[in-house]
């Protein structure tokens, strides 16, 4: 599995072929290093209405005749916007071509410029023989234990900007509820207010037991 950042909460997600784009925020995404019209994706998963996580979605979804996931609400907005869609619900899962995805609570908002957009979610998904766990933005909930208990969360991609999602004391705590073998910090350095150093979540991490995985914006990994 390969695993690219294009900074803030926007990941795409490649395995056996697949490739998925999760809260395609690039136009005014700072640290983005790729235009929505460069992205080649089989799905568009989005955790809520916020515009640094819907982003471009609609455009992506158009141009690559890929299904936007989200909640019902979501995707019921995104089609009316002429992107195709899978409305799904939390803690529903669907087996999609490119692999599973699973819907999980998220506390936070969801809003878009047509109003409430329903309930923010995170997702758990399952490609190439692997698990992610992408939070969304969220604070953090005590749940995260059952989801660590219930997935083998291969890698996790939480939020550490504090101010509007967990901030690093709280994403340190998620880690030891979720117990990933490695965890991506991200939500952060996009703007001024959830400025972090990310070093100080790796420092406060248990010493050997997840890897933390500091990414560059337009940086990839394999797992
Ligand atoms: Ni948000
Ligand atoms: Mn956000």
């Amino acid at each position: 599995m390969k695993i690219t950042w294009q900074g803030h909460s926007c990941f795409i997600v490649e395995a056996e072929g697949k490739s998925v784009i999760i809260d395609p925020f690039l136009n005014g995404n700072p640290t983005a290093k790729i235009k929505p019209s460069d992205v080649r994706v089989d799905a568009v998963l989005v955790t809520h209405g916020h515009g640094d996580h819907l982003g471009d979605a609609v455009e992506i979804s158009k141009k690559n005749g890929a299904p936007v996931i989200g909640t019902f609400e979501l995707v019921n907005y995104c089609t009316a916007k002429g992107a195709s869609g899978h409305a799904m619900h939390i803690g529903g899962s669907y087996r999609f071509p490119f692999g599973r995805v699973k819907l999980t609570i998220a506390h936070h908002g969801s809003s878009a410029d047509a109003g409430a957009l329903g309930n923010p979610c995170g997702f758990i998904i399952n490609m190439g023989g692997k698990s992610v766990y992408h939070a969304g933005d969220t604070g953090l909930f005590s749940d995260m234990a059952l989801i660590g208990e219930t997935n083998n969360i291969d890698v996790a991609m939480l939020p550490i900007g504090d101010n509007f999602t967990m901030g690093i004391e709280d994403a340190v705590l998620a880690v030891g509820f979720l117990k990933p073998r490695a965890v991506i910090p991200m939500h952060y350095n996009t703007f001024d207010m959830i400025k972090q150093d990310p070093e100080v979540f790796r420092k406060s991490l248990p010493r050997g037991d997840v890897k933390v995985e500091i990414m560059k914006p337009g940086e990839s990994i394999d797992i």
